[in-house]
């Protein structure tokens, strides 16, 4: 990668070795789609919304300055806990400048559905990679719903240029992949609309939009539709009300120590607190499955989700086959895996990633291109993507690509963590993105990382 090409001007490469095993407890910081949220209903709500144990990355400051320039007083009272002063659905104001979303796809996403169901116009912007993700996912329903493009890059890409519908109209939409973004874009844009708004998906995705709007007073029912999908209505134009949000620790991140742990040898850690919201815990179920020693302790509800601290001790895993139908359950924690996959016994098959193409990078080639720099057996079948695990050993000693994806870096450093030769990533800047506190956290548990 280009030194230009990192978000700070200035690409930072780590490397990341064997060391002793991983021992002590940690606190990964809240989860980010509940932190993008939390901003976002802050704001459509009237009067001060609280939120503490907020996710302080980059993406999400990124949500919190948009908020701003929609109208909302935005002010951060201590570590993790922030003040909103909203102004209610229907009272945005029309930002003065481009909304600069970074790399946050969420955030982008989800605010496109606010201003697509409000009579007003904003510019989207963001870094190199934001600028290649599809954004007509987005756009497509949005637009039925009133909404106009004003103009776009090549491709329904940012920069975009978006006028709001004064009045939108609501829609029945069945989501054409299992995306929590597209689902929440057209709650959001709903809740500015007369009348019903409904989204059916097929696949159940991660579910924080619909159970914050409930906590925020909207009336929004969730049924059952066919197998393994759900029916979402909303009825319209809600006085939203503030509320207290408490934000768990995010699964996602949590998946970084957690496979750090089961591959470095003598490693017993806790997880404190981690999310297990169902729709979110396909990686501990998949590792289960691999054999991993990953026990409960202390299930209980914080904020509104369910959480458990996570007892994770090094085993022996051996190969699956992970049915595509858990990849919304587990859809960002694909690298990781297959990080774990390279130190199982056997073969791993992770079936229906094509989502994972459209991520903050390619994350399927860029996953493949990191497991073949370090010397781990893989291909590519279409959209599955087939790991040969090496017992307990890899290789490493590659310098993996990141392509300004946060989840590429924090998994090839936790594969250098156990394998023979030290892995380096070629930018650790983007870690800040979703996990600012990533290598100290790691180090903390005895890990050892090298500025390369
Ligand atoms: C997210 C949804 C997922 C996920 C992303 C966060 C959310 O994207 O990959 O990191 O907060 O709604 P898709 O909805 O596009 O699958």
């Amino acid at each position: 990668m280009s030194k230009s090409s990192s978000h700070h001007g200035e690409a930072q490469p780590l490397s990341a070795q064997g060391g002793p095993p991983l021992r002590g407890r940690v606190r990964v910081p809240g989860d980010k789609s509940i932190s993008h949220r939390a901003m976002i209903f802050g704001l459509l709500a009237v009067g001060e919304t609280t939120v503490e144990g907020l996710l302080e990355g980059e993406d999400v400051l990124r949500t919190a300055e948009a908020c701003r320039a929609l109208g909302a007083t935005m002010e951060r009272t201590g570590e993790g806990a922030w003040r909103i002063q909203g102004v209610g659905v229907g009272g945005l104001r029309e930002p003065a400048g481009v909304l600069d979303f970074g790399n946050a796809g969420t955030g982008s996403r989800l605010m496109m559905g606010v201003v697509g169901g409000h009579g007003i116009t904003a510019t989207f912007d963001g870094d190199a990679s934001l600028r290649k993700r599809p954004m007509r996912r987005i756009l497509d329903p949005l637009t039925r719903m009133g909404a106009q493009v004003l103009s776009e890059a090549e491709g329904g890409r940012c920069p975009i240029t978006l006028k709001g519908a004064i009045d939108p109209v609501p829609i029945e939409y069945r989501t054409p992949v299992a995306s929590a973004q597209i689902k929440s874009a057209v709650l959001l844009a709903g809740l500015n609309a007369p009348g019903r708004t409904t989204v059916i998906e097929t696949e159940a995705s991660r579910d924080h939009t619909e159970k914050m709007l409930a906590y925020f007073g909207a009336r929004v029912t969730v049924t059952p539709e066919g197998e393994h999908g759900r029916r979402i209505v909303l009825e319209g134009r809600p006085e939203l009300k503030p509320a207290h949000v408490v934000v768990p620790a995010d699964p996602s991140s949590a998946a970084f120590p957690i496979v750090a742990a089961l591959v470095t040898p003598g490693s017993d850690i806790v997880v404190e607190g981690v999310m297990m919201n169902p729709l979110r815990t396909g990686l501990l179920t998949s590792l289960r499955e691999m054999g991993a020693d990953i026990e409960e302790i202390g299930r209980r509800v914080e904020g509104g989700e369910e959480v458990a601290d996570l007892r994770v001790r090094h085993s022996a895993l051996r190969g699956v086959d992970v049915p595509a139908g858990r990849a919304p359950s587990m859809i960002d924690e694909y690298p990781v895996l297959a990080v774990a996959a390279s130190f199982a016994s056997g073969e791993t098959r992770m079936r229906g990633l094509h989502e994972l193409r459209v991520k903050e990078s390619d994350r399927l080639q860029a996953v493949a291109d990191g497991l073949a720099a370090n010397g781990v057996e893989h291909r590519i079948e279409g959209d599955d993507l087939i790991v040969q695990g090496g017992a307990g050993v890899v290789r490493g000693g590659g310098t993996v690509k990141t392509h300004l994806d946060h989840r590429i870096a924090m998994s090839f450093l936790v594969m250098g963590l156990a394998s023979q030769r030290p892995v380096t990533v070629d930018d650790k800047t983007m870690i800040a993105t979703s996990f600012p506190a990533f290598e100290g956290l790691m180090t903390g548990l005895g890990a050892v990382f090298k500025a390369a």
